[in-house]
């Protein structure tokens, strides 16, 4: 199967923060992965704005040096990487004063589709807005792009968003969550509204209960001063996982727009109940005798930050009370495994009998990796001797069931970016859906803090501290084994 690419106009693309870590290992070799599939229009052109000194060629070495570490194997064509880089410009540039502002200002070609993507601490999202319009950079008809962290709580976020508000529109503000642009999670939506099959079942009568993993084998080391800061509830909970939980529970829209999209999604955040102490378990990995410990890591030997932590959530509505649903997510695990398990109910009446033991549908959406869908059922197993039962998987492996191509559809950043340029804001957080998330995780973080909470340690390569298995065991239910 040969993957349409839907042409879009031709852009200005500004990254600000564009020697970044970000710009080099996911912005750009994004970018180049696009302009090899043929969807960078000619006379497109990206810049790049940073404090460093640079000149066009030196800057177009760096990025070409980035895209072919991080750009796998598309970023070993030699010469189509050449032709890219000729589209990359530079300026240095003074994100809060005036230095390099009327040089970009004649670069920006105002005719194209202009986009600023703000690739930089949230500090300076304020002064990046003030100067895009001081300097005409700017307009109605402008698009930026944030990155998370967006605050680091209510109050925080409701600061950007008034400080991005003064500048912007809603419509031209991208918040960007790498979660929401993964090809499985756009299908998660095309399988529960493209069937019918699913959404009969798809409530508290029928589900016993879902299960959220987003499992790491990486740790935090390279980036332990920031993350601990942050810990697992802020880093991944109040964001992807969050935004999956949405995906999974919120109601049919009535169109696929974005704010139809987004008004469901604010909807579920809105219902959720607070989560009360004893459904939250934290964790922190330990050292082994080759590796530092999490407290190594983020170079604080008291530190009492989650490397790992798992939640049991409810949302009150019609549609779900009743069912819970258990977060997961954790560093240092036994295995990069993200997916998320919706267990249905037990036959309301066992007619095999005893012996036949316990069998449930699960239907498992696997985000990562191998990428795919699959039905758990219950089937007679072959042969004579009476009516054992089994399950099987009814499997849908995109790769297997779409080919190759399936398993390298574009990554999240590819995506959201292209998104960007077409003006299509479904796949982005909306300013109150980022501060509902907050108002729900506030309060778990300051009851932590005032508990004195101290995380639980984990072995490195484990599913996290035994008390996240006894979260689920006390409701009679178990996690599915984390493994890829
Ligand atoms: C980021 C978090 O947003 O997502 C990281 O800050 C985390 O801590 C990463 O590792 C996970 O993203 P992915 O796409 O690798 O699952």
């Amino acid at each position: 199967m040969v993957s349409r690419v839907i042409p879009v106009d031709s852009f200005d693309l500004v990254i600000f923060g564009g020697t970044g870590d970000l710009a080099r290992r996911k912005i750009f070799p994004a970018l180049y992965r696009r302009f090899i599939s043929g969807q960078m229009p000619e006379g497109s052109r990206i810049i790049g704005a940073a404090r460093s000194d640079h000149n066009a060629l030196e800057f177009r070495a760096l990025i070409g040096q980035a895209i072919r570490e991080f750009g796998g194997a598309a970023a070993q064509i030699d010469n189509k990487l050449k032709e890219f880089l000729d589209n990359l410009d530079y300026v240095t540039i003074d994100a809060k004063g005036t230095n390099g502002w009327s040089e970009l200002a004649g670069m920006v070609r105002k005719d194209l589709v202009n986009a600023f993507y703000f690739s930089v601490a949230p500090s300076l999202f304020g002064p990046l807005a003030e100067r895009l319009h001081a300097h005409n950079l700017a307009d109605q008809t402008s698009r930026i792009v944030v990155e998370k962290p967006f605050g680091r709580d209510l109050k925080s976020a409701k600061e950007l968003n008034a400080i991005l508000a003064l500048h912007f529109d809603e419509e031209q503000i991208y918040r960007i969550d790498h979660y929401l642009g993964k090809e499985t999670v756009q299908n998660l939506m095309a399988v529960r509204f493209g069937n019918i099959l699913f959404e009969p079942l798809w409530n508290s009568q029928y589900v016993d209960h879902i299960q959220i993993t987003v499992a790491e084998t990486v740790g935090v080391g390279g980036r332990g001063g920031y993350y601990d800061k942050s810990g697992a509830i802020r880093d991944m909970i109040q964001n992807h996982l969050m935004q999956l939980l949405c995906l999974i529970a919120m109601e049919p829209p009535s169109r696929f727009d974005p704010n139809s999209v987004r008004d469901e999604k604010l909807k579920v955040i809105r219902a959720l109940e607070p989560v009360v102490p004893h459904h939250i378990v934290r964790g922190q990995y330990d050292a082994t005798q080759t590796e530092p410990s999490y407290r190594d890591d983020a170079g604080d030997p008291k530190s009492r930050t989650e490397s790992f932590v798992a939640l049991k959530c409810e949302i009150s509505n019609w549609r779900w009370a009743g069912t819970p649903f258990y977060l997961r997510t954790g560093k240092k695990l036994k295995a990069r495994a993200s997916e998320i398990a919706v267990v249905f109910k037990d036959a309301p009446h066992a007619i095999f009998g005893q012996e036949a033991g316990r069998h449930r549908n699960i239907l498992i959406i696997r985000l990562q990796p191998n990428e795919g869908m699959t039905l758990g059922v219950t089937i007679k197993e072959p042969g004579p001797g009476g009516m054992r039962l089994v399950d099987v998987p009814l499997d849908m492996t995109f790769a297997d069931a779409l080919g190759p191509e399936a398993a390298e559809a574009p990554d999240a950043y590819e995506r959201l970016i292209m998104d960007v340029v077409r003006g299509d804001q479904t796949l982005f957080m909306r300013g109150d859906e980022v501060e509902a998330a907050w108002k729900w995780t506030d309060p778990i973080v300051q009851g932590i803090a005032e508990r004195h909470d101290v995380p639980k340690p984990y072995k490195v390569g484990t599913s996290g501290p035994d008390d996240a298995n006894l979260l689920l065991k006390r409701d009679g239910r178990e996690w599915r084994e984390i493994r890829e």
